[in-house]
């Protein structure tokens, strides 16, 4: 079978993660990357051993060669880069935050059907092992009824307040940075897209927030409590707690392990991988050579879900703020 090829936008600091999961998946292969500024494609190209290297994004895109495009940029240009890629014909594969806004999230599913593409946001989390793993024990109910969830990161001094991710024109800060690996990873987890929010922050000098703490309810049985920092180091770590024990996932967004706790004796779980990426770039791969153009497991719903919950709880906090980029097309 014909391996699925990837264009990469941007140089990231992600991106090279995520392209050791296209070469770690079955049956991905990695073609082109683009930057704004051609040397910087063609370092990283000779970096990531990749044939082509491309400075402008129209030129990636007019490539017959590549069947989807991974797009890695600033979030506020999550919208105009995917919608470009769609018209284009090309599959496409969103980092998250997906885009600002929910109706600039249905316009580019609606985009995506109507020109029979691929479209899912970059959410690995959903396809670990370990989280099939807490999702059997939670429909299973091997430790009781799950009541709460409290999660806590941190990205502490990884940008200064000159990088985009502390600029709101871009979509910096925190709730739009993280927001989704909780609520995504939740929705999955339990099924649902029942699921009410709300939050605090706490904001830089540059207006974004650098700390926020959400709270969540779910189909109004499971209370969620989730903390985002860019200013205080956390210990980064998903906390299940059920009737008859508690399950503990650090790093969860990457996690290869986690701890079970019932009655107080511990069990250790493991599921080694080199890359995390492989999981989620495997199922895209199926799903273009099986034509199926929504996911079954990060589907659209969870993605629209997060955007309007991010929605109401950012514009609750700026309610002046006026984006360009948050504009939509429809
Ligand atoms: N799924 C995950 O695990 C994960 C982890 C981290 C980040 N992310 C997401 O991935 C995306 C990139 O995050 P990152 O932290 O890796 O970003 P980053 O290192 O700051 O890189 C952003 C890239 O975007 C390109 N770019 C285009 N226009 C730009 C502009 N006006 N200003 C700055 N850069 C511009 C640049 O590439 P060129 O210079 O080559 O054009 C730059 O290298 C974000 O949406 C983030 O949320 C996902």
């Amino acid at each position: 079978m014909k391996k699925v090829t990837y264009g990469i936008l941007s140089t990231a600091s992600i991106v090279g993660r995520f392209i050791q999961g296209i070469r770690d998946s079955k049956n991905g292969d990695v073609r082109a990357i683009c930057s704004r500024d051609i040397h910087k494609a063609r370092r990283k190209a000779r970096e990531f051993m990749i044939d082509k290297a491309y400075d402008d994004y129209a030129q990636m895109l007019a490539d017959d060669d590549l069947d989807v495009i991974y797009i890695a940029t600033p979030n506020a240009l999550h919208y105009p880069n995917a919608l470009q890629a769609i018209r284009a014909n090309k599959h496409v594969v969103l980092e998250k935050p997906f885009v600002l806004t929910k109706k600039q999230t249905i316009h580019l599913f609606e985009e995506a059907k109507k020109h029979n593409v691929f479209l899912m946001e970059a959410q690995k989390i959903v396809f670990l092992p370990i989280t099939n793993h807490i999702k059997q024990m939670i429909q299973e109910k091997t430790l009781g009824e799950l009541r709460y969830v409290n999660m806590t990161s941190s990205f502490v001094a990884r940008f200064g307040y000159e990088h985009w991710m502390y600029d709101l024109q871009y979509g910096g800060g925190c709730l739009y940075g993280s927001c989704s690996y909780t609520t995504a990873y939740l929705m999955y987890l339990l099924d649902t897209l029942d699921i009410k929010g709300q939050g605090m922050q706490i904001k830089a000098p540059t207006g974004t927030d650098d700390f926020c703490q959400l709270q969540f309810s779910i189909e109004d049985r499971v209370m969620v409590s989730s903390c985002i920092s860019m200013n205080v180091e956390t210990k980064n770590v998903a906390n299940f707690y059920f009737e008859h024990g508690y399950i503990e996932v650090e790093n969860y967004w990457k996690a290869r392990t986690m701890k079970i706790v019932k009655d107080g004796v511990e069990e250790i779980v493991e599921y080694p991988c080199p890359c995390e990426f492989v999981y989620e770039v495997d199922h895209v791969n199926d799903c273009i050579q099986n034509k199926e153009y929504v996911s079954s497991i990060m589907y659209p719903e969870i993605t629209i879900k997060t955007a309007e919950l991010v929605d109401e709880i950012f514009n609750g906090w700026n309610p002046e703020l006026v984006r360009e980029y948050a504009k939509c097309e429809e």
